[in-house]
């Protein structure tokens, strides 16, 4: 009998520091940083943003978010076989942000690694966990985005630190005789490296080049939006589906315009799409597991949907994952 697998609980965590646009307008003010919440909002959707403590790392909002999945499945920690964190803010150079979630969780003795995907992220790692259990590598995974991206901001350029925020999601993967996940599809163009990036890293002790985020914004808008419905129709074709089969769109949560235009691609109304960017603006890799989370526990995604989860982000790296809830 052929072993797919399925998710069989989702949790999320956004840390307290609570910043609306209003908030962050005020703080930039007085560095000399002049911008403003209609801008913020026009151009991306984006109301407020959650900032992590100075002490807490990726690791710790994912401890949050994995605990809530892990209560939804009922499963204990110790029953997990698999941890694939994606992150692009790591809690250190190395060992992974996994296997230090691991030992926060009580885990310990399960593979644990992370995947570096930057916004599509959590569809690698996704992809990459329902392999593991199709094969027989792993049974009950745990599949988390989290991301401390106020980490690597400069908050002297408006053209981006507007944009991000930190937070953490999770799901439960676990394996089953009937799909589940049906089809996925993951991409990369290393040749777009420079649009998208942190170019900063560390040697002999000391980072060199420059640690923070930079973005050619026009540029990922273009290729994203024209990447996200490529993806689309290549998971759909590949599950012999058609767009009028999708009940959710759950799009990486970067801008709301992008949302927008991959949803009218693939001709779905606004209201088959999961928009929670305007709570907590670009997370990452976290945004598809959080926005997934929170329209589960809204009560609008419900067993047996149909859900088209799609990331793109640094690489440039794009893909998506089409799933029976
Ligand atoms: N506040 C006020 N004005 C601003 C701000 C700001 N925060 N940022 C830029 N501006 C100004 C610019 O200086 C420019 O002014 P000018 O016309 O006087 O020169 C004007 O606004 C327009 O700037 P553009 O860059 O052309 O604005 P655009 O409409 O392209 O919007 C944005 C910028 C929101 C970044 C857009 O390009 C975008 O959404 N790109 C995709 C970004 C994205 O989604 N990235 C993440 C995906 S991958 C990942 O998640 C890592």
């Amino acid at each position: 009998m052929r072993r797919y697998s399925r998710i069989t609980g989702t949790g999320s965590y956004l840390p307290p520091r609570r910043l609306t646009n209003a908030d962050l307008v005020a703080e930039l003010a007085t560095q000399g940083v002049e911008t403003s919440d209609d801008w913020i909002v026009e151009r991306t959707g984006i109301r407020a943003r959650h900032f992590a403590a100075p002490d807490v790392c990726s690791s710790d909002l994912a401890l949050e978010a994995a605990r809530k999945a892990l209560e939804a499945a009922k499963l204990q920690a110790h029953e997990i076989d698999l941890i694939i964190v994606a992150t692009s803010t790591p809690d250190m150079v190395f060992p992974s942000s996994a296997c230090i979630l691991q030992n926060k969780l009580g885990a310990n003795g399960c593979a644990a690694f992370d995947v570096h995907a930057v916004c599509s992220g959590f569809v690698y790692a996704l992809t990459v966990a329902d392999a593991m259990i199709q094969n027989g590598a792993a049974s009950k995974a745990l599949v988390i985005g989290a991301e401390v991206f106020s980490r690597i901001l400069d908050f002297k350029d408006r053209t981006t630190c507007v944009l991000f925020g930190d937070g953490a999601g999770a799901v439960v993967l676990e394996a089953s005789e009937t799909p589940g996940i049906l089809a996925t599809d993951l991409h990369a163009d290393g040749k777009h490296v420079g649009i998208l990036c942190v170019p900063g890293h560390v040697s002999g002790g000391a980072v060199l080049g420059d640690p923070v985020l930079k973005m050619d914004g026009q540029a990922v808008f273009k290729l994203a939006v024209g990447v996200l419905e490529d993806a689309a129709r290549a998971v759909l074709a590949k599950a012999n589906l058609t767009e009028a089969d999708i009940d959710w769109l759950i799009p990486h949560q970067a801008n709301i315009r992008i949302m927008q235009s991959t949803a009218r691609k693939l001709k779905l109304p606004m209201d088959k799409v999961v928009v929670t960017v305007d709570q907590h603006g670009n997370t990452s890799a976290a945004s598809i597991p959080l926005a997934l989370d929170h329209a589960v526990r809204a009560g609008k995604v419900k067993k047996g949907d149909t859900l088209m989860l799609e990331g793109v982000g640094g690489g440039f790296t794009w893909g998506a994952v089409l799933l029976n809830f």
